[in-house]
């Protein structure tokens, strides 16, 4: 239920509008030109209009317009009687909601009221929750109002002023990034540079040229100086990405960095002064390649002074409407689409994924499901997650398998972790096998002969 304006220069159709709508328990006012909607948009501060194409005074853009610049921007439902692909998809770029043509049905026009206002009012509460939150510029792009989120936040808020280094930690997809540049964002250095290094990406000699910088004629190909990212983030935040992966030789040189404040480019003697704050990210368990003799320990512990874990997306699941109401702005915006919008059922769909790829996934199913979805309505149909979707792909194996020990007989290992997940899918499944299969993403007599060669009955 809401206040619903609707602008249209004919009297006959606003009566007819006013009767389907009364009838559902809308508020209405009425406005017949431009001017007056503007009239009643400050008045009476609607949660929705509806205006028509062509008006005595001006266009239905032109109420749009109004309508963008009141404080909540309230959805708009386009009528027109000229249907055009065009100026449905002008009115949709410029933020119109819905485009409905005429002659209406009233079913149609309610549904279609229904959507808008369900929208708008998630915009509304949204916006209302952030400002009472009172997020600062810096966590802007930070999006979800559950509990770990707040924490995250209120964590960030309290860090960022200091210069105290963190590690950030955290699956793959989760944030990390986004997190790191709201520390720096939030922190005194935001004027100076935010510089970010794939630790990963480059093979060690590189990395550290990368780092330190060198000097001319340091290695082959160094037929310039360079100076080094220590040195161009100067005054401003490092971001190690990563960092797990750092080469033992360069976290030896890291640490070194750390206690001076001096870095030296490769091929000088001369160390320079530098004024960096470091932040690191891993989706590593650090403390695990720590006592694996695979880093650092008083490296680790001068990088995480301050730990901050960026929980993965199904441990904040409430955040889903608001992320996927995000991406879908985004991606419609971005790619020019018609508005879509999610039903309740693809929600309840994704709600019930566990998103290994964590955030990062959700915004590529999203986009992925805006591309191809039929209609204006996206179902659970556009979200195909089959059980193999759920599988670690590469780099969470490393999530998955990174802390085990290497097996001394890797073909024991690799049947016991096959038995270990067998049995899971099966007491997951309540030991129907068809079901457990479709879980492990084979075929029943894949599972059959599994379990046949391990000398178990079937049922
Ligand atoms: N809380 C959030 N609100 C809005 N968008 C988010 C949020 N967290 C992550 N994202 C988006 O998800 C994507 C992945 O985020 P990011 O690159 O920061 O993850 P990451 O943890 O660094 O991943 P990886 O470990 O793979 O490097 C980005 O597009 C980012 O904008
Ligand atoms: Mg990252």
């Amino acid at each position: 239920m809401g206040t619903i304006l609707i602008v249209d220069d004919e009297a006959n159709l606003r009566r007819l509008l006013r009767m389907v709508l009364q009838e559902a328990g809308h508020r209405v006012v009425e406005a017949a030109s431009v001017a007056e909607a503007r009239q009643r948009l400050e008045d009476e501060a609607p949660d929705l209009v509806i205006t028509d194409q062509k008006l005595g005074d001006g266009e239905g853009l032109d109420v749009m317009a109004a309508a963008r610049q009141a404080e909540d921007a309230v959805p708009i439902v386009f009528l027109t009687a000229y249907a055009t692909v065009e100026l449905a998809v002008a009115a949709m770029r410029q933020g119109a909601f819905d485009v409905v043509q005429k002659p209406f049905d009233p079913e149609g026009i309610q549904a279609a009221v229904h959507r808008a206002l369900e929208h708008g009012g998630l915009l509304k509460e949204n916006r209302r929750l952030r400002r009472q939150a009172g997020h600062p510029e810096g966590l802007r792009g930070l999006l979800g109002l559950s509990a770990p989120m707040a924490e995250l936040r209120d964590t960030l808020q309290r860090v960022a002023p200091t210069q105290a280094t963190a590690l950030i930690t955290g699956e793959t997809g989760t944030g990390k990034e986004l997190v790191a540049r709201a520390l720096h964002a939030l922190s005194p250095r935001a004027p100076k540079p935010f510089v970010a290094v794939n630790c990963a990406a480059m093979p060690e000699t590189l990395l550290e040229s990368e780092l330190f910088g060198h000097e001319r004629g340091a290695f082959t190909g160094a037929d310039r100086a360079r100076e080094g990212l220590f040195e161009a983030a100067h005054g401003g935040t490092l971001f190690l990405d990563e960092a797990g992966e750092m080469p033992p030789s360069l976290q030896a040189k890291l640490l070194r960095v750390m206690m001076d404040g001096m870095v030296q480019r490769v091929g000088s003697r001369t160390p320079r002064h530098v004024d960096v704050r470091l932040i690191a990210a891993t989706h590593r368990d650090l403390p695990a390649r720590v006592r694996e003799g695979l880093f650092r320990e008083d490296l680790y512990f001068r990088l995480a002074v301050v730990p901050i874990r960026v929980p993965p997306l199904r441990e904040h699941l409430e955040d889903l409407p608001e992320l996927c109401s995000h991406f879908l702005d985004h991606a419609i915006r971005d790619m020019g689409l018609p508005r879509r919008s999610l039903t309740p059922e693809a929600l309840a769909r994704l709600q019930a994924y566990p998103f290994p790829g964590n955030i990062r996934e959700l915004r590529n199913l999203i986009e992925r499901a805006c591309i191809l979805a039929k209609g204006p309505d996206i179902g659970p149909e556009d979200f195909p997650l089959e059980p193999g979707l759920g599988a670690p792909s590469p780099p969470d194996l490393e999530t998955f398998a990174g802390g085990l020990p290497l097996p001394t007989d890797l073909p024991a290992l690799v049947s016991a972790l096959e038995e270990h997940l067998v049995d899971r899918a099966l007491l997951e499944s309540r030991g129907v096998q068809a079901e457990a299969a479709r879980r492990l993403g084979i075929s029943r007599s894949d599972l059959h002969y599994r379990l046949k060669r391990r000398g178990v009955q079937g049922s």
